[in-house]
């Protein structure tokens, strides 16, 4: 077909860019764009952006560079090529984009995804187009669903947008800037996408958002729902057999969103919730609104709930004015708490946020020493949770194919990669594996027990 469009769309950054990606191939395909992998000989090449640590911008203008030389190619050869830059550089930068890079078509923030076709028609009349409004209309109305053949190709494992944005206003972060103003989607649209894509052959869902877990959507009864709500709603869903959700922040670890914890079989024994920094000096410097002590015993409860509890985090390391002491207090949090995972970083000053305007920064070099320091013991937390896993007998949500024949791998309910050898086992099952040996990057297991497949009936009676 002579008018088929290619769409290469790259992302960066956090996994609501990831579904975001999605959702515009899903926007640009009724357009008639199909996604490839490579910007080589795309139509349109988008550039999903992040702007959360240092040099994303930097990296986008050098791919911006690329890109240019690719169009110039091509146009030799007398074919169009329209760049986009979406994202939350697009969002931050606006017009600064189109007046340093010339090459770039058109600056599209997150809130006007589903506006793109007209966008990109309009760019295509020579206009330069930049749309950082963030307008009255609800993007996730007007995101057309992915066809069922399109999504069942996307496995099965999915993330799904409940909540946007976030009103926070942590003295580092630029997301309340570039996300705008805390949103949540009502239930019955959740709903009806969570079914589309279990139908669709997905097993896992992630829900995902920027707060997720101050979630407070409407629900079908007029209340206001919470998080908490939404997954025990979620739960019942046949087919699926795993829940997970991220990110969240500790002030809004509600006591319904722990009670899912205790009484979700569905829901996973995993939670990723990024504390920063164990010092209350800089915890309150960052506007984080709670200290160490409240983190510590949210942790409390979470593992009163749900005892075999995997926990995750994020810490910045040299925030402006942290001192030896505020890092070793980060230390010791870490040393107490035994993390399964975690990211951490050096902090980034990201401009107009207040923590960049300060006037103690910390020098690179104490950053890095910090950086390593703290990474070390956090690998040394993940290898010991993960030692402690070994001769567990545990299910296993088989996501792929292994890298050796005869080797299949999926993820524990800890998420830990485990790789095993089975025979007859498909892509969505279940299996029931004992923990044997750990590797440097996934675990392996041994098949025990009979295989379960993850039938309509069986979702429902676990
Ligand atoms: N510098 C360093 N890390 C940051 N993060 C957010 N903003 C910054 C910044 N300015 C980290 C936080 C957050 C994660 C998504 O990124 O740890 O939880
Ligand atoms: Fe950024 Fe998270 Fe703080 Fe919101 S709660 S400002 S997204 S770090």
């Amino acid at each position: 077909m002579s008018d088929v469009k290619k769409v290469f769309i790259k992302s960066y950054g956090c996994q609501m860019n990831v579904y975001d990606a999605k959702r515009m191939a899903d926007v640009l395909r009724p357009e008639g764009y199909v996604e490839v992998e490579t910007a080589d000989d795309a139509d349109l090449v988008v550039l999903n952006t992040c702007h959360i640590r240092e040099k994303a911008a930097e990296k986008v203008y050098s791919e911006l560079g690329r890109l240019r030389e690719l169009k110039g190619e091509r146009a030799s050869r007398g074919q169009d090529t329209s760049i986009v830059v979406a994202g939350c550089v697009a969002q931050a930068e606006g017009a600064e984009i189109t007046r340093r890079a010339p090459v770039v078509d058109l600056v599209v923030g997150p809130q006007s995804y589903h506006h793109l076709p007209g966008l990109i028609a309009r760019s295509r009349s020579g206009e330069k187009v930049v749309e950082t409004e963030f307008p009255a209309d609800d993007k996730f109305d007007h995101l057309p669903a992915a066809p069922r053949a399109v999504t069942r190709a996307r496995g099965v494992s999915a993330f799904l947008t409940v909540q946007e944005g976030c009103d926070k206003f942590c003295t580092f972060c630029v997301v309340p800037y570039t996300r705008g103003a805390e949103m949540s989607r009502p239930v019955v649209k959740i709903l009806a996408e969570a079914e589309q894509l279990a139908d669709a052959g997905v097993r896992e869902l992630t829900l995902i958002g920027q707060n997720v877990n101050a979630y407070h959507g409407e629900g079908p009864d007029g209340r206001t729902w919470t998080l908490g709500l939404l997954l025990e709603r979620l739960a019942q869903i046949s087919g699926v057999a795993r829940l997970r959700y991220t990110t969240s922040h500790p002030r809004d670890m509600d006591a319904s969103l722990i009670a899912a914890h205790r009484d979700l079989p569905a829901l996973m024994p995993y939670l990723h919730l990024p504390v920063q920094s164990g010092s209350d000096r800089i915890l309150a410097a960052m506007n984080r609104q709670h200290d160490s002590d409240e983190y510590r015993r949210i942790i409390d409860r979470v593992r009163a709930a749900r005892p075999d509890i995997a926990l995750s985090s994020d810490f910045i390391v040299g925030f402006p004015g942290e001192t030896d002491a505020d890092f070793e207090d980060t230390m010791r949090l870490v040393r107490d708490i035994g993390f399964a995972s975690a990211y951490s970083f050096k902090y980034s000053p990201r401009p107009g946020t207040p923590a960049a305007d300060r006037d103690d920064q910390l020098p690179e070099a104490v950053k890095s020493e910090r950086l390593a320091v703290l990474q070390a013991e956090l690998d040394d937390s993940r290898r010991a949770f993960n030692r402690a896993t070994v001769g567990l007998v545990t299910d296993i949500l088989v996501e792929r194919q292994g890298r050796h024949p005869g080797q299949m791998a999926g993820k524990s309910p800890y998420l830990q990669a485990v790789q095993f050898e089975a025979d007859g086992v498909a892509i969505g099952d279940t299996i029931t594996v004992e923990i044997t040996e750990t590797g440097p990057n996934s675990l392996f297991g041994r098949p025990v027990g009979a295989l379960s497949t993850p039938t309509r009936e069986r979702m429902g009676a676990l």
